[in-house]
């Protein structure tokens, strides 16, 4: 044997630990598995968030040369990840918008990562692609696009938006020599990734404007005509209007309907940003209020929010195919082989991703394997908790803002000298008590407290204890009030 093979075949010996044998594989699966189920059984009983801030960082100077065996490394876990901050998984993560962590997401990202399949090319993922974009088509038909329309499966919302703002940058033509004579109209409660998206796209020196809203927080139809109408007889040039279905701070869906007849009046490119609400379209009470929703260029909604998916999976829908290719196609030499299969669409030739995850798995497993009925169900419970909520919390001297549109609830107390500052003490107690988590917010210069419910393991009886904590935490406040 020459000196090369032998070499190779030293280093071939010395790395097949990367190849774990069947029953390594099966005792580090069991391993796994039982950390899980442990970590699901206990969830009820545990707290919600736990403060940490002032341990020390146990990840620092970790020497990522040595092995360690699977057993210490899942109690590592446990107590420096797993037991810190916030559980999002946890049914009583009631804060900002819940996650969720329905358990096929999980047996569907570990048989993606198997699998390794690669959803990005028709040629090289034929069923992986396909699969995507049958969901893809499906929640075309849920929101009422037609099946011309297409979209992508990518990370989060925050990427979904983005994904429509640089399309509509492009189909609207604002290049950078027009960019400051461009306007893009939002309201001071569009979600922030818009912003960031519309930073990085380029286009932070367009015009943006703060379109006001009504009590309830929506855009106020009226004075988006007007502001358009203004902003072209001053030479500007209108292209993009966002409006939310479903806002984070108060769960409040735009007059998407009465928007949509002005973007197409105006010729603007219209964004619907349902990261949030857009599956409560699938609750028939709530239906109507999303009318609308069908006639825009965009909507961005997220499985890892709306339908309980572990993070990991938001949608963009978008109207027009074309330009999602004129945005993101490119050919390249080393994938010529690849490029001429245009008998399905690639999400490589209509995203930023070209190798990506195959994350439409973990949705389609857990479709296939509930049916679609247990999501409406249970997104119907999450708007009637919030009405529950809205009702009780003001038994226990909280004021509320308007009836929950869909299931995010304000609330303060209001039995006090200094409004700001004991709900922000409150909010305080609410993060060390932790058995359920808040979050708070400003609105209009005052401080809110938030209760947002989406997630799949949030009942009646984790409202019933949130109620009972914030009796207790508002105790709390009030004894440390008067010292
Ligand atoms: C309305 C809305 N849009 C966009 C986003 C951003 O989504 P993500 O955090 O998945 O990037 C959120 C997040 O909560 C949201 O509530």
């Amino acid at each position: 044997m020459d000196k090369l093979t032998q070499e190779i075949l030293e280093l071939e010996r010395q790395s097949t630990v990367l190849e774990p044998t069947a029953e390594v594989r099966k005792d580090w699966m069991t391993q796994i598995t039982d950390y899980s189920h442990e970590f699901i059984d206990k969830m009820e009983e545990n707290k919600a968030f736990v403060n940490t801030y002032n341990d020390a960082n146990a990840f620092e100077g970790m020497d990522y040369s040595k092995s360690e065996s699977l057993e210490s490394i899942l109690e590592f876990l446990r107590k420096e990840v797993d037991t810190k901050g916030l559980n999002p998984a946890s049914g009583g993560h009631v804060g900002y918008i819940p996650g969720g962590g329905i358990y096929p997401t999980a047996m569907g990202d570990f048989l993606a990562a198997v699998t390794n399949r690669y959803a990005g090319m028709f040629f090289g993922g034929p069923g992986a692609v396909r699969l995507e974009n049958s969901l893809i088509k499906w929640m075309c038909e849920l929101i009422g696009f037609p099946s011309t329309a297409h979209g992508n499966l990518c990370s989060g919302g925050s990427i979904a938006n983005l994904i429509a703002i640089t399309t509509a940058r492009d189909r609207k033509k604002i290049t950078s020599r027009k960019v400051d004579s461009s306007v893009i109209y939002l309201t001071g409660q569009t979600h922030h990734c818009v912003q960031k998206a519309i930073r990085i796209a380029g286009l932070n020196e367009a015009i943006i404007r703060y379109i006001p809203m009504d009590g309830r927080y929506k855009m106020d139809a009226v004075a988006l005509d007007n502001q358009i109408n203004s902003d072209k007889k001053e030479g500007l040039t209108p292209f993009l209007i966002v409006c939310s279905a479903g806002t984070t701070d108060t769960g409040s869906i735009d007059p998407l309907d009465d928007v949509a007849t002005l973007a197409e009046q105006h010729d603007c490119w219209y964004h619907i940003d349902a990261a949030y609400g857009g599956f409560f379209v699938m609750v028939d009470e709530l239906k109507d209020r999303f009318k609308g929703i069908e006639r825009a260029d965009s909507v961005a909604i997220d499985p890892h929010k709306g339908l309980f998916l572990s993070y990991g999976l938001g949608v963009i829908l978008i109207k027009d195919v074309k330009a999602m290719f004129d945005t993101h196609f490119y050919k390249a030499s080393y994938m010529q082989d690849a490029q001429d299969r245009f008998d399905e669409i690639s999400p490589a030739d209509i995203s930023p991703e070209l190798t990506k995850h195959f994350r439409g798995l973990r949705l389609w497993l857990s479709l296939r394997l509930f049916g679609l009925d247990p999501f409406k169900k249970s997104l119907e419970e999450k708007h009637k908790l919030a009405l529950y909520f809205h009702r009780e919390v003001e038994k226990l001297g909280f004021e509320t803002g308007a009836e929950p549109e869909l299931s995010v609830v304000l609330y303060r107390y209001k039995d006090t000298s200094d409004k700001n500052r004991f709900n922000k003490m409150l909010a305080h107690e609410i993060h060390e008590d932790g058995r359920v988590f808040l979050s708070s917010t400003i609105l209009d210069g005052e401080e809110w407290m938030r209760a947002a419910i989406l997630s799949f393991r949030t009942h009646k009886r984790t409202m019933d204890l949130c109620l009972k904590m914030l009796a207790d935490c508002v105790e709390r406040v009030k004894a440390k009030w008067s010292n």
